[in-house]
C-alpha cells in the first residue's frame, strides 16, 4: 500500500466537502486489497447534527459499490478550508472509527488508519482506535 498516494487522495477529496457550516473540511481515502481507493468528505447539513464525516461516507461509497471487506488501510487529513493538513493529525471520530470497523471485520482485516496532521503522520491499527470493538461478529 502506498501511504503517500492514499494520503494525497485523501487530500483531493477534502477539496469537495461541503461544510459551510464549520469550514473545517475533511478527506478521508480507503484503500483495498483489490488495489481500489475509496474517497469520502464531510457533508454538513442546515439541521447540523445529521452530518456525515468524511469517513462515513467514504465507508458508505464503498458498500454501494459492493466492498464487504479487504479493507487495508485509511488516511484521513482535515482542517479548516485553506489549511488542510496543517495542524495536528486528525484521528477519526468515534462514529467513524465504528463504520470503519464494520468493513475491516466483515473481511477479518485490522487496517493501518494514518492520521494526517503538518508535521507527524500518526500510524495506528483500527484496533488500536477501537479495542474490542462491538461488530458483524457479535451477530453470528
Ligand atoms: N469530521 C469528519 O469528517 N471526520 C471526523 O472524523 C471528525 C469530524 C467533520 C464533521 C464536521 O463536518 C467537521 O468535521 C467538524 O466537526
Amino acid at each position: 500500500m502506498d501511504k503517500d498516494a492514499l494520503i494525497a487522495a485523501a487530500r483531493h477529496a477534502a477539496t469537495a466537502a461541503y461544510a459551510p457550516y464549520s469550514n473545517y473540511h475533511v478527506g478521508a481515502a480507503l484503500a483495498f486489497a483489490d488495489g481500489s481507493i475509496v474517497t469520502g468528505s464531510n457533508v454538513e447539513n442546515a439541521s447540523y447534527g445529521l452530518t456525515l464525516c468524511a469517513e462515513t461516507v467514504a465507508v458508505g461509497k464503498a458498500m454501494a459499490d459492493g466492498k464487504r471487506g479487504g479493507l487495508q488501510a485509511v488516511a484521513v487529513i482535515g482542517g479548516k478550508a485553506g489549511y488542510v493538513g496543517a495542524g495536528d493529525p486528525v484521528t477519526p471520530c468515534g462514529r467513524c472509527r465504528q463504520m470503519l470497523n464494520e468493513v475491516a471485520q466483515l473481511g477479518n482485516t485490522d487496517p493501518l488508519v494514518w492520521c494526517v496532521g503538518e508535521s507527524e503522520v500518526l500510524e495506528l491499527r483500527l484496533s488500536e482506535l477501537l479495542p474490542r470493538a462491538f461488530g458483524p461478529g457479535a451477530l453470528e
